[in-house]
């Protein structure tokens, strides 16, 4: 009786092992047949009802048993462990991390950024305008006659007869000073859009910041305050301007401000053509028919306009030589910044 019990459960042992894969396995293995509430352990029970001159050869016949499967486990086990720890050293802990690339901000954004913080310190406003305008927002209101030749200073992109990629953020001017109640004192930053041959020191958009200021009394002295104030800010307090002549369809009188080239301090380079000058803004009184084309009276209010590049000056101050690379979005490049 024993006996038969004895070879049916080495047969369950047999039978068992080739299934065992892992820890788990091994442990419900060890619970089923090794442990003191296991079978083998059960075994020993029944050897008590055993007539007592056998009882010596079934007892030798349960320790083989216990021996046999108490080797196996052991077996088992060292053949797990040595696989699970296998699987820890295909591991290679001296290859290289992967880089969680740093965002940084764009030197463009950091050229606006910095311009915006110092008009905001002046008491500026920021507002922004669509980059696809009508052609009224983008030339009528501000003056430029449907025919007059001023339209060729900008070579527009045309997105359907009446519709254009903004040439330049001064129709942002139009829609501030129709929307808003004045005093109106705003800086309207943003891209825009020239249809010109790319090259190192052009591209066929780039990046602009317009400024107004319309209220009663405000003079052309203002505005030459407030351009020294931000160059001088910006551009650091030791440098020397000057203002020049200009002409723009939305401003009267008009001018353009020029700063000692900061490359060359002055001498002469080929930066600023040999001239020791750069240019860095146009600007003028706001034109008494923009005014009017924006339902103010030239007669009770006056303003002051003015609007720089951003792209030509993010190149000075980084140093870099082609404006291109600043749209490539090349890592390489980006991340020096
Ligand atoms: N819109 C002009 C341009 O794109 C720049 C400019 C000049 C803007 C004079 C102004 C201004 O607001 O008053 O070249």
């Amino acid at each position: 009786m024993v006996e038969q019990s004895i070879s049916e459960l080495r047969n369950a042992i047999e039978a068992q092992l080739p299934a065992i894969a892992s820890a788990d396995d091994l442990e419900r293995f060890r619970i089923a047949f090794l442990s003191r509430s296991g079978k083998i352990a059960a075994l020993y029970d029944q050897l008590k009802s055993v007539p007592k001159e056998e009882k010596p050869k079934i007892g030798q016949l349960i320790n083989a048993l216990k021996q046999d499967a108490e080797a196996r486990f052991e077996e088992k086990k060292a053949n797990i462990s040595s696989r699970t720890s296998g699987l820890v050293e295909a591991i290679d802990i001296t290859l290289p991390g992967r880089i969680r690339e740093k965002g940084t901000r764009h030197p463009i954004t950091r050229t606006m950024d910095e311009m915006k913080s110092i008009f905001t310190s002046m008491g500026f406003g920021i507002v922004y305008g669509p980059e696809v305008e009508d052609d009224y927002h983008n030339f009528e209101a501000l003056n430029f006659a449907k025919h007059h030749p001023a339209r060729d200073m900008q070579d527009t992109f045309f997105v359907k007869d009446d519709l254009v990629l903004r040439t330049h953020t001064t129709p942002v001017q139009v829609r501030v000073m129709k929307d808003r109640p004045l005093p109106l004192r705003v800086i309207m930053p943003g891209r825009v859009y020239r249809n010109e041959a790319v090259s190192a020191r052009s591209n066929y958009f780039f990046h602009q910041v317009d400024g107004l200021y319309v209220d009663k009394n405000v003079t052309f002295a203002d505005l030459k305050g407030t351009l020294v104030t931000f160059a001088k800010n910006f551009y650091g307090s030791d440098i020397q301007y000057r203002f020049r002549p200009s002409y723009f369809p939305f401003t009267e009188p008009s001018l353009e401000m020029d700063i000692t080239c900061f490359l060359c301090s002055g001498k002469g380079c080929r930066i600023c053509k040999h001239s020791g000058w750069l240019e860095v803004l146009g600007a003028g009184m706001v034109h008494p028919n923009v005014l009017r084309n924006c339902g103010h009276d030239p007669e009770q209010v006056s303003g002051y306009a003015f609007g720089m590049g951003v792209d030509r000056i993010s190149l000075l101050r980084y140093g870099v030589d082609d404006i291109r690379i600043f749209f490539e979005n090349d890592m390489r490049f980006l991340n020096q910044f």
